[in-house]
């Protein structure tokens, strides 16, 4: 069974990115065959600067690799090492309908808050086809706002495997865990680089204070009863604390005398505690920018492979002599 999935370096990565997606891939390590990719083209829709894009695609890897991603059990490396993708998106781009693309909730979002599409935008989810299908990629843990651009994959392969009477691709399946589908920010709404409602995974105390005490409450004073149900701090340490520290919080809550203020630095607490073991080791691959080149350049060099000889395999079916 092969895992499959890809991160965007298109800025800091948040606490969404973890649990939503980074964290399961890390533990599917053991269950099979893992792939996992830096998607810096598609970070290139967003992206129009070379020192960030850099920036960030040194520090999603770093991450990566902090957390535990081992490149030598897994396949990891970051997109246009593997040329073959770009191939593959052309080819596919031929059985994409116009009205399935129209159709994309990420694309109908951005051009709905103001930014000006182009080709790129538009045309996003039949590179990341190219993605899934050029690896034969059964599984792919993703959060929410990607299963639609998973059922895509499955159109396209399914049209192109129409066309030529031919099963080529194999039809990916989107996995994901209900509980951390969409993480909130620290305004309630889907937590996202775009919103500027992150909290980030590794940074500096100080701005991480800044993020957790930037969580959005009611008003409420000390001596009031607080309602924990629907507070954005509540729903962000449901994903640090275990069942006897949330139902302490919840009796905090409900017992006159602490602010919004103290459950904030109680959750920080907790976010600092949870990242602090991969700080060494994120330490070292941040001083160590040319070994993290190399790794994933040996990524690729195992990627090549597989998307080569399925470009072989799509080219002869589609006639390329
Ligand atoms: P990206 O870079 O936006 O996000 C990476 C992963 O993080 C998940 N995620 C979240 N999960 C839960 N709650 C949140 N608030 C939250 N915010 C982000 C995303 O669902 C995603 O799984 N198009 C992809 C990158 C990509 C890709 C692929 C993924 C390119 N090709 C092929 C899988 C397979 C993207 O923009 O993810």
């Amino acid at each position: 069974m092969r895992i499959f999935s890809g991160i965007q370096p298109s800025g800091t990565i948040h606490i969404g990115n973890y649990f939503g997606m980074i964290k399961k891939m890390i533990e599917s390590q053991n269950e099979g065959e893992l792939f996992a990719f830096l998607a810096s083209y598609h970070a290139l829709t967003s992206v129009k600067s070379k020192e960030l894009l850099e920036k960030n695609s040194y520090e999603a890897a770093i991450n990566f690799l902090a957390l535990g991603m081992d490149p030598e059990k897994s396949t990891f490396w970051i997109q246009h090492d593997v040329k073959e993708v770009l191939e593959l998106y052309w080819i596919l781009s031929n059985h994409t309908s116009m009205g399935l693309l129209e159709r994309a909730h990420s694309y109908k979002d951005k051009t709905a808050r103001g930014i000006q599409a182009n080709h790129g935008l538009f045309s996003y989810p039949v590179l990341m086809a190219a993605d899934i299908l050029l690896f034969d990629s059964n599984i792919i843990p993703v959060g929410k706002d990607q299963i639609q651009h998973v059922e895509m994959t499955r159109d396209i392969a399914n049209s192109f495997n129409h066309a030529y009477s031919k099963e080529i691709f194999v039809l990916p399946e989107a996995r994901v865990d209900e509980i951390v589908a969409t993480v909130p920010g620290t305004d309630g709404a889907k937590m996202s680089k775009s919103y500027n409602n992150t909290i980030d995974m590794f940074t500096s105390l100080k701005d991480r204070k800044k993020q957790v005490m930037g969580i959005v409450t009611d008003s409420k004073e000390l001596n009031e009863v607080k309602e924990w149900e629907n507070c954005n701090i509540y729903s962000i340490s449901k994903l640090f604390m275990n069942e006897n520290e949330l139902a302490n919080l919840r009796q905090r809550y409900e017992t006159p005398g602490e602010g919004y203020g103290h459950f904030k630095m109680t959750l920080l607490e907790k976010i600092n505690e949870y990242f602090a073991p991969y700080e060494e080791k994120r330490e070292y691959y941040l001083n160590n920018k040319k070994e993290v080149r190399e790794i994933l350049e040996f990524g690729a060099s195992k990627a090549r492979k597989i998307a080569s000889a399925k470009m072989e395999i799509v080219k002869d079916c589609v006639g390329l002599i």
